[in-house]
C-alpha cells in the first residue's frame, strides 16, 4: 500500500497510508525531521483487544475492533522510524501491556520517559488494566528528547481525568475524546506547532490540534478510518466554538 492523500489544506493532510509509508511521503526538513510532536493512539496488545472484543460480544457485538492488535516489535519497529522524525514531545496512548514497551523503547532510543499517566473518566469505577467490560480507562506514555528546551517546559499533569459530558467517541471502535486530545495537544505542543498522528483512527489527534491552534497531519491504515478523519478534518467546521471559553 503506498500513501494517498486524502485531504491537504495549509494547517492539514490526511492520508490513506501505513505508518511507514506515510513516513516516506512527508517532507523532510533541514534536520531531517517531518513533524513537531508525535501523539499517538496506535492498536493495543491482543489482551486488551481480545477483552475488548469479548465484553463487546457479550453486548451484542455492535463495538468490536476492526483492526489488529499490536504487539512490543510493532512498537518498536514504530519508535525507531518515527524517533528520529520528531523534533518535540511524544505521546503514546496505549494500555498496561504495552506501556513498558513503548517507555523501554524510548529510553532506549535516549528520550526522557515520564511514569505512565492514567487518563480516566471522573467519577467512574476506573477499570485500570483494560480487562474486560470497563468504563473507558488508558494510558498515556509522554517522552521527551533530553534537550534544555525542552526540560525546561513547564508543569505538567499527572493523570487526566476527563469531565463529564466529554466521553465522546471518533467513529472508529477505539477512538479517543475530543476533550482527552485537546489537553494532550496543549501539554505538549505550542500553537502553530506540526503534530503528527501515523495512526490517526476518525481523526481526534487531528481535529484537537486544528481547535488549539495547531498544524497537523495523519494517516491511517484502514481506508474507512481515514476516510472517517478526512471528514472531520477537511469537511467539518474546525476553528474554535465562536463562544468558546476563554477565546
Ligand atoms: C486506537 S485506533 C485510533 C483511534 C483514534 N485515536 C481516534 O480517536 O479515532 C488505532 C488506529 O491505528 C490504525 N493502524 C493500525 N496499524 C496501523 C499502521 N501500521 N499504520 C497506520 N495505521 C494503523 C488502525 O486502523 C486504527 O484506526
Amino acid at each position: 500500500m503506498s500513501a494517498e492523500l486524502l485531504v491537504e489544506r495549509d494547517d492539514v493532510a490526511v492520508y490513506h497510508a501505513s505508518w511507514a509509508d506515510l513516513l516516506k511521503v512527508l517532507p523532510r526538513r533541514e534536520d531531517n525531521t517531518v513533524c513537531d510532536a508525535l501523539i499517538v493512539d496506535a492498536p493495543y496488545s491482543e489482551r486488551t483487544h481480545r477483552a475488548h472484543d469479548a465484553a463487546s460480544e457479550s453486548a451484542g457485538g455492535r463495538r468490536v475492533l476492526d483492526y489488529g492488535a499490536w504487539s512490543t516489535d510493532c512498537v518498536r519497529e514504530f519508535c525507531e522510524a518515527w524517533v528520529p522524525a520528531t523534533r518535540g514531545w511524544f505521546v503514546s496512548i496505549t494500555d498496561h501491556v504495552l506501556a513498558p514497551s513503548w517507555a523501554a523503547t524510548w529510553e532506549r532510543l535516549g528520550l526522557y520517559v515520564f511514569s505512565p499517566l492514567a487518563c480516566v473518566q471522573s467519577g467512574s469505577r476506573v477499570r485500570i488494566l483494560g480487562d474486560g467490560p470497563a468504563q473507558w480507562s488508558t494510558w498515556a506514555v509522554v517522552a521527551r528528547p533530553r534537550t534544555a528546551a525542552f526540560a525546561k517546559w513547564g508543569a505538567l499533569p499527572g493523570a487526566y481525568v476527563v469531565p463529564p459530558g466529554h466521553y465522546d467517541r471518533s467513529g472508529v471502535v477505539g477512538g479517543k475524546p475530543l476533550w482527552l486530545m485537546e489537553r494532550l495537544v496543549e501539554d505538549y505542543t505550542r500553537p502553530g506547532e506540526l503534530v503528527c498522528d501515523p495512526c490517526c483512527g476518525g481523526g481526534r489527534t487531528l481535529e484537537a490540534a486544528l481547535r488549539t491552534g495547531r498544524r497537523a497531519v495523519g494517516g491511517d491504515a484502514m481506508r474507512e478510518h481515514a476516510e472517517i478523519a478526512a471528514d472531520r478534518c477537511g469537511r467539518r467546521m474546525i476553528q474554535r466554538p465562536l463562544f468558546a471559553e476563554g477565546s
